[in-house]
């Protein structure tokens, strides 16, 4: 069964990025787990870290990041398929 983990605190700059990145490392490569990373920060700090810039900024060129999804859902727009978000890494 899934576990969910979450890094949270209100104070910025305290890591919770690196953390996040660190943990989700340890678990794949000493446990061989399967961690799915889903990255709400605007900053997309967590996303950049794992699948580079140029990456991001083709897959939000395709709206197949997590902003399109939402944009998608208060609009009512989109259609089920062709621009299924996928900005959420999983990472072996
Ligand atoms: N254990 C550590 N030792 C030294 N520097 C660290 C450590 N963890 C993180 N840092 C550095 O601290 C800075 C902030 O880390 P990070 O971006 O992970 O914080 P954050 O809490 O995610 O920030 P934000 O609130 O902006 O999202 C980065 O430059 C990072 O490299
Ligand atoms: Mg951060």
């Amino acid at each position: 069964m899934a576990k969910v983990i979450a890094t949270i605190s209100l104070k910025g700059g305290v890591g919770k990025t690196t953390v996040t990145a660190g943990l989700a490392e340890y678990m794949s490569a000493e446990f061989g787990q399967r961690v799915l990373l889903i990255d709400l920060d605007s900053q997309i700090n967590l996303t950049t870290m794992m699948i580079s810039g140029e990456r991001w900024l083709e897959l939000d060129t395709n709206g197949r990041t997590l902003a399109t999804l939402f944009s998608d859902a208060v609009q009512g727009t989109g259609t089920s398929g062709s621009t299924r978000p996928s900005s959420g890494v999983s990472h072996r």
